[in-house]
């Protein structure tokens, strides 16, 4: 079987073009000795390349090639498998955009194409190629600097309170927008007295106590938010729909409790996640009434993750989405992540749906969604949950020069 990869990537500043023609000649015969072709493009700034052949040499030499640091930004395009080549030679060919008309590579690279298999006009491979010469989508290919650019200092907003009474306590994460300095939200995550997840403070409950013990939990969760120091932020908490399906008054329930704490409904925003939604849609459609007319906002949590999607979005428009990590992890290196990340970020604009990503561990995952409009972020690189308390934020600042 017949692997195809296409990525594209970038040539860094401090290499001249001259070396990138003595590696392609080192390439050629590395790629003959292993069946594997090689088309590569260069339009003076980025690369493009087709590597085709066997599974397992393919793999090897694109991780060799990502590892290589005469370029970076990666960024995977395609990944496909077919029962024969689409291009006959193996080997390695360099076209230089500089040089010759877009057709004429066009062309060239048609010539290349398997007699026996034709390139077919709609062929993915082929449409790939025909994109990056003729520079469609470049404004989609954005230039991430390198992670080193980055230094991350961490402020002193930590705060620790003593663990509540009761069956739950919570860890706070905040929800920021890094490149104002601004803390936007901060998330309350029910946890076990002994800080486990929430899977194991549920699984103490059985039946519609479950629904209960969620309710319940929030009060401290309120309860808690009131002696931190949360200003005018934001106040993320999870709540299961069915909870306000099976408990009685629970709108009003909740409502006491903010009130109780001094705290507004506008200042809330529930959370619901993309799986429970979608299994419980009409059940779910009645609870966020009952939440609006309140004032309290709703947010799509884990969205991407649950197989909703785009198609939940067209029954309910929430007025905050928050992008699962299975969608952005190492979003800088692959293509269709960033198409659909693109295409989710169209979406929510279309709408005035605000989006913020959960889950982001990397400079760079950070600095890719930053360069496609996202401005707020939860996860790790900049603060973990922090039990009984605020985490301290570690701010980015750009190191000069870069
Ligand atoms: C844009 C670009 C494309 C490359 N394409 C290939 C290729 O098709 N085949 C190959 O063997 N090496 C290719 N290389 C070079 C590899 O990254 C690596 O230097 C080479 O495989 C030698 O690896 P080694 O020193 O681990 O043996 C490419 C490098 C760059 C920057």
């Amino acid at each position: 079987m017949l692997t195809t990869i296409i990525y594209r990537s970038r040539l860094c500043n401090s290499v001249a073009f001259k070396e990138i023609e003595s590696m392609v000649a080192i390439a050629n015969k590395n790629n003959e000795l292993k069946n594997v072709t090689g088309i590569l493009l260069f339009n003076g700034i980025h690369f493009f390349q087709l590597l085709e052949g066997p599974e397992k040499v393919v793999k090897e030499i694109y991780s060799t090639i990502c590892e290589d640091e005469r370029h970076y930004n990666v960024v995977e395009l395609l990944c496909d498998y077919a029962p024969a080549r689409h291009f006959g030679k193996a080997g390695m060919e360099l076209f230089d955009l500089r040089e010759y008309s877009k057709e004429k590579v066009l062309q060239a690279v048609l010539n290349q194409g398997t007699t026996r298999y034709q390139l077919a006009y709609n062929d993915r491979a082929l449409q790939f190629f025909r994109s990056f010469v003729m520079g469609n989508y470049n404004a989609n290919y954005f230039e991430i600097p390198p992670a080193e650019s980055w230094l991350f200092v961490k402020d002193e907003s930590s705060v620790s309170l003593s663990q509540p009474h009761g069956e739950c306590t919570f860890a706070f994460q905040p929800i920021i927008d890094p490149l104002a300095g601004e803390i936007i939200a901060y998330e309350a995550l029910v946890r076990t007295l002994s800080g486990r997840s929430p899977e194991e403070f549920f699984s103490a409950f059985e039946g519609d106590c479950v629904y209960k013990a969620d309710l319940e939990s929030k009060r401290t969760a309120f309860e808690m938010a009131r002696m931190l120091p949360l200003k005018n932020k934001l106040l993320s908490i999870n709540l299961m729909p069915m909870t306000l399906v099976k408990m009685p008054g629970a709108v009003d329930i909740l409502l006491k409790d903010l009130a109780a704490n001094q705290i507004v409904p506008e200042q809330v925003i529930v959370e619901f996640t993309e799986n429970a939604v979608i299994s419980n849609f009409d059940e779910f459609s009645a609870a966020v009434k009952a939440l609006k007319y309140a004032g309290i906002n709703v947010a799509i949590d884990h969205f991407g993750a649950g197989g909703g999607g785009l198609l939940l979005l067209s029954r309910f428009q929430p007025d905050r989405i928050k992008i699962n990590r299975d969608l952005i992890e190492n979003i800088h290196k692959s293509g269709p992540q960033q198409s659909i990340l693109l295409s989710i970020i169209q979406c929510c604009r279309l709408l005035e749906i605000q989006i913020s990503v959960v889950g982001v561990e990397k400079i760079e995952e950070w600095m890719w969604l930053e360069s496609a409009g996202i401005e707020y972020f939860q996860g790790n690189l900049f603060a973990p949950a922090s039990l009984n308390g605020l985490p301290a934020i570690a701010w980015p600042e750009k190191k000069t020069p870069f």
